[in-house]
């Protein structure tokens, strides 16, 4: 089997990590291409470094821009990829522009698609990820699912036909990284004067917090005022916003650093004392490593890391502090994004759906 594999952004690339081996171990063909929708090597490079993913046979380097304009870029590259390789799917991961541009490119030359995370919903439809994750659904031929809720949001929409439960891919590679840190003795890269245990993790990037001015400033200024030291992980979309409305991040409670490094990041949530954050894969690490997460949104598509009590939706901010203060609650053994054989799943049904 020869799969063509669409990423560009920094989730994708974890999600990758995974999946390229499940692939090699099972001696299939694998082709990556790389959109180039991030860029930095912070949010690229490092992660094909550190997780021991292949080189990206092809780079398109199409950078930032409006949603139209970077989608489109990608197309005229991306079809020219796939009319030369000619794979037996096209897989794309998630929800970001390179996933509907990979969609859009591979459906119009009649090539198979097969959508890995697909079914996630946070029914918001000013995300731009929002219409990424429905669009990308109706038109991919396979959907691989991460949970029970995604597989139900599918068979509401009518797609169950299509449907294979699989499991999380970002699971497997948490715990092969929290694993690896174990052995190979990885710390948390922590500030001066931050103890182990002490402090919370914080990253904001979603355009609906970054974009407007006064829901930023009333972020950073919630974030300053908790009573423990903030980590506040900057991502260059943070840091532009921050710069042209004139808040400074380094206020109060917060330290300021560089996005890090997966296997960083992993030990920097597992010896936290919480996460506040809007991004999606960073809720599931918390509940995964048993951190208790406030997350700055009013919806989340991972829904059981609220049901199970260990993320706290606080979109309206109103009492970040108390969320973000919260005693770890009660322990569970619920394992609702799969037991970390999520790529061998999607593998198996790419395979499968081919016979
Ligand atoms: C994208 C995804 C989002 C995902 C996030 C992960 C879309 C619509 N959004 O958001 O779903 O959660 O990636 O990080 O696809 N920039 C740099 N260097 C880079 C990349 C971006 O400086 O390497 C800056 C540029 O100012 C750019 C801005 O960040 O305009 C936004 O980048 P973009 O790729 O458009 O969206 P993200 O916010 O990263």
């Amino acid at each position: 089997m020869k799969i063509l594999s669409v990423v560009g952004a920094r989730p994708q690339f974890v999600k990758l990590s995974p999946i390229a081996a499940a692939l090699s171990a099972a001696g299939h063909e694998h082709v990556i291409v790389h959109t180039g929708q991030h860029y930095d090597a912070a949010l690229s490079d490092v992660f094909f470094a550190d997780l021991g993913i292949p080189r990206p046979d092809v780079n398109l380097h199409v950078g930032s821009g409006s949603h139209a304009e970077q989608t489109g870029a990608m197309m005229p590259g991306l079809e020219r990829a796939m009319l030369e390789a000619r794979p037996d799917w096209v897989l794309v991961y998630g929800d970001t522009n390179s996933t509907i541009a990979g969609t859009l490119a591979a459906v119009k030359i009649h090539q198979p698609v097969a959508h890995l995370e697909a079914g996630l919903r946070s029914f918001n439809r000013t995300m731009p990820e929002e219409h990424n994750r429905v669009m990308t659904d109706h038109a991919a031929d396979l959907l691989l699912a991460p949970t029970e809720v995604a597989v139900a949001h599918l068979t509401r929409e009518g797609l169950a036909d299509r449907t294979v439960l699989v499991g999380d891919v970002m699971t497997d590679v948490l715990f092969r990284t929290r694993d690896r840190n174990l052995a190979d003795g990885v710390v948390a890269p922590l500030p001066d004067g931050v103890a182990t245990g002490d402090y919370l993790v914080a990253t904001i990037h979603r355009a609906e917090n970054t974009d407007d001015p006064a829901r930023l400033a009333a972020i950073v200024t919630a974030l300053a005022g908790l009573p423990r030291p903030v980590l506040l992980l900057v991502h260059p979309r943070l840091r532009a916003s921050a710069a042209q409305a004139g808040v400074e991040l380094a206020s109060g409670a917060i330290r300021v650093l560089d996005p890090t490094p997966y296997p960083a990041l992993v030990a920097l949530v597992a010896g936290s004392a919480g996460v506040v954050t809007d991004s999606g894969g960073l809720q599931k690490e918390a509940f995964l490593l048993r951190v208790p997460c406030t997350t700055l949104r009013r919806e989340t598509e991972w829904v059981e890391t609220v049901e199970l009590g260990w993320n706290v939706l606080d979109g309206e901010l109103t009492d970040v502090a108390g969320h973000a203060m919260r005693p770890t609650p009660p322990a569970t053994d619920a394992a609702p994004y799969g037991q970390g054989d999520a790529a061998t799943r999607a593998v198996e049904a790419l395979a499968g759906a081919l016979r």
